[in-house]
């Protein structure tokens, strides 16, 4: 192995989730980047099951590989990279290195990541670059298209601040130099992503919710007041368990479920029969669960946007917002950003990823990530055979390490 090559053609693997997906990245171009989802198997339960994951995992990661390596010799040739050689070589012989998610994720599902990254590694006799999946979708605003011709010269973006928020997280991230991150707010309880798909599941709506509640929340102006949470903290953190909550309460009350009937209608106990409670007698129409959907968005959004406020006021220097995370493909919530950076300073830049597929989870921001960071000389590089044998999953790693 030569120690000296420059990283630069990467092949990404996540399966930190229920998304098997596997991309092939050149400097911080997206050649190709194949998310094979999960939701299907999930969605009969409500949520991600991680043992199933682990398995669907195992059943895909060969022909997402596949897949993936494919789709990126058509772009190669479609866009007449410079990357021609990966056009003659029908083995992986032609990347520099193997980036994989070691942590945060479901520990199972990591796993199989890893194991097949590291399999990889030795077959080639490439490097194993180890990435913190929580940095991908800090840096995933920073990939870029085949055609894209801009240079981003990251250091200029920085000090930064990340708005990362998914099924899993909810955080504020401050960034000062490459690969140096410090979360100076972060939710206290649920994710917002989670609060989204437990509300979904009150409503009998579906999985993931993220999706389904913003369509919802389009038609209607929220006309329930919900409790904005942690506003005089005076801290960056927040909170979302209250406002599930008090969407919970509005839902039995608008339904009229669990109200106990009035005193003269009980039946008597006398008479050998329980007090009944009038559960499910009557389902939301559509129009209310619109405005309960959109009553929910703008008070979550409201409480994130009361914080960045604080945050972009407390730190004058922040020359750049980066969006990550699956709650960030929420539009109405990237205008609500939008609207309070530009208040507080109108030059802040704002990083958004170019595609959805960036947004939710996917490999290609982990190969950008290992790019970015090993030209930065900050990016976990194992190269001998020990090293990387040794490479173990971190499942709540935080996106400070
Ligand atoms: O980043 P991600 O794909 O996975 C994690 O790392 O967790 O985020 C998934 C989360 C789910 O909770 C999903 O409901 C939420 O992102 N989500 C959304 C939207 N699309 C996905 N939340 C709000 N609005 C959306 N449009
Ligand atoms: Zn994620």
């Amino acid at each position: 192995m030569n120690n000296k090559k420059e990283i630069n053609t990467l092949l990404a693997i996540d399966t930190s989730c229920d998304e098997t997906s596997v991309a092939l990245t050149y400097k911080t171009k997206v050649l190709s980047n194949i998310v094979s989802s999960q939701i299907k198997v999930h969605k009969q339960w409500g949520g991600t099951v991680p043992l199933l994951a682990k398995r669907e995992h195992e059943k895909r990661i060969d022909f997402v590989i596949h897949q993936a390596v494919k789709q990126a010799k058509i772009n190669a040739k479609r866009f007449n990279l410079h990357l021609k050689k990966l056009l003659t070589r029908t083995d992986l012989s032609f990347i520099d290195a193997v980036a994989v998610t070691y942590g945060p994720g479901l520990s199972i599902a990591l796993e199989v990541g890893i194991s097949k990254a590291k399999q990889i590694a030795k077959d080639f006799n490439k490097p194993l670059i180890a990435v913190n999946h929580m940095q991908g979708h800090f840096y995933s605003s920073l990939a870029q298209r085949l055609t894209d011709q801009n240079h981003t010269f990251i250091n200029k973006l920085l000090p930064g601040l990340g708005l990362l928020f998914s099924g899993g997280h909810s955080e504020f991230v401050l960034s000062k130099r490459v690969g140096e991150f410090e979360i100076i707010g972060s939710t206290l309880d649920d994710a917002l992503g989670e609060a989204f798909d437990k509300i979904a599941r009150m409503l009998n709506l579906g999985y993931p919710g993220g999706p389904i509640i913003e369509e919802l929340a389009k038609t209607k102006k929220g006309s329930f007041k919900l409790p904005v949470a942690m506003q005089n903290s005076g801290d960056f953190n927040l909170s979302f368990s209250g406002l599930k909550t008090a969407v919970l309460y509005l839902i039995r009350d608008l339904k009229g479920e669990n109200r106990v009937q009035p005193r003269e209608k009980r039946p008597s106990y006398r008479d050998g029969m329980k007090p009944k409670t009038n559960k499910r007698n009557r389902e939301l129409d559509r129009e209310t669960i619109e405005s309960i959907s959109s009553s929910f968005q703008k008070s979550a959004f409201l409480s994130v946007s009361l914080k960045l406020e604080k945050i972009l006021q407390k730190y004058p220097n922040i020359k750049t917002v980066f969006l990550g995370g699956g709650v960030i493909s929420n539009m109405a919530f990237r205008k609500e950003i939008r609207k309070t950076t530009t208040k507080v300073n109108p030059n802040i830049k704002i990083m958004t990823p170019y595609s959805k597929k960036l947004f939710t989870d996917n490999a290609a921001m982990i190969g950008v990530t290992a790019f970015i960071l090993s030209k930065h000389n900050k990016a976990l590089i194992l190269k001998t055979e020990k090293q990387i044998k040794g490479l173990e999953r971190i499942p709540n790693l935080s996106v400070q390490n």
